[in-house]
């Protein structure tokens, strides 16, 4: 895909998360959130800076570790997910926080400026990691650490069969590199290439809970990497996307819904 189309693909999908993102994912996310978190290790009066903010979820809790003598910088594409950052980090009055829209190609910060930098969740919807990696490597001080969450391996992630199902009717790929960094020691490779040393990588088996059939698809459809293509999606194509992704999670549901296995994939490292 185009990377230009891929940027507007994932800005206007996430800005259609906005209003549903919490509900659905703020859960399921969860595991690899604290484990970033735990792995960044975060210490009052440090400066952060976050690649793929989202809603904020992550942000607020850095937010508190760093303390008001810290300062975290919150960036992401979408305006809806950082509208949603800005109303969770005021209700909160943390005034140590910035939100800024940037791509993660592109942070136009300035070089050696951070002592730590944190994305969760956000490497796989980027054209080039590779890119988003060294930005993050470039603004960070010398001996500065990166921590950095994706969805691990595709076989390993039950809701997996939602990309082919929506690319069998669009005529490209809506997230073509999604399960790239999550693959065997692709992670450790890209963080080694951008400039990374003493890199640890944990794997997290996680189970993702989704209460009922309306939860599940709104969590696959309503915003994020399909959420553009599923938009222009007429009733009759949007009732069979959910009828086959229901089917392809069906031996996931029991008495409470659905309980989904994946896997995230949580890697630190350090710029020399
Ligand atoms: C699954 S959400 C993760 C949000 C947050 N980090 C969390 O843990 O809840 C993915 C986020 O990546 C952002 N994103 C996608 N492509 C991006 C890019 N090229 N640059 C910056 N952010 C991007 C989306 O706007 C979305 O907010």
């Amino acid at each position: 895909m185009d990377p230009r189309l891929q940027i507007r693909v994932q800005r206007y999908g996430w800005d259609r998360a906005a209003e549903v993102y919490d509900r659905a994912w703020s859960g399921p996310l969860e595991p690899a959130q604290s484990t970033l978190l735990e792995m960044a290790d975060l210490k009052p009066g440090e400066g952060v800076v976050e690649v793929a903010c989202g809603s904020g979820l992550v942000t607020l809790r850095a937010a508190d570790a760093v303390g008001p003598g810290g300062r975290v910088v919150a960036t992401d594409l979408s305006d809806g997910m950082l509208e949603r950052a800005r109303r969770a980090v005021d209700d909160a009055e943390l005034e140590q926080v910035t939100l800024l829209r940037r791509d993660a190609g592109a942070l136009e910060l300035s070089d050696d400026e951070f002592d730590v930098a944190i994305s969760a969740l956000g490497l796989m919807y980027v054209p080039d990691p590779g890119v988003a990696l060294r930005e993050m490597a470039r603004v960070l001080r010398p001996g500065g650490r990166a921590v950095l969450a994706v969805w691990g391996e595709r076989k390993r992630c039950g809701w997996a069969d939602l990309f082919p199902i929506v690319d069998a009717r669009v005529n490209t790929e809506v997230c073509p590199l999604f399960f790239q960094l999550g693959t065997g020691d692709a992670l450790r490779y890209a963080m080694d290439e951008a400039g990374f040393r003493e890199i640890v990588v944990r794997r997290l088996e996680t189970i993702s809970h989704f209460p009922s059939e309306a939860r599940i698809l709104e969590a696959a459809f309503a915003g994020g990497p399909v959420a553009m293509a599923y938009s222009r999606f007429d009733e009759t194509t949007r009732g069979e996307v959910h009828r086959e992704y229901l089917e392809s999670v069906e031996e996931y549901r029991g008495g409470d819904g659905y309980r989904v296995p994946g896997e995230f994939v949580v890697a630190r490292g350090e710029v020399g």
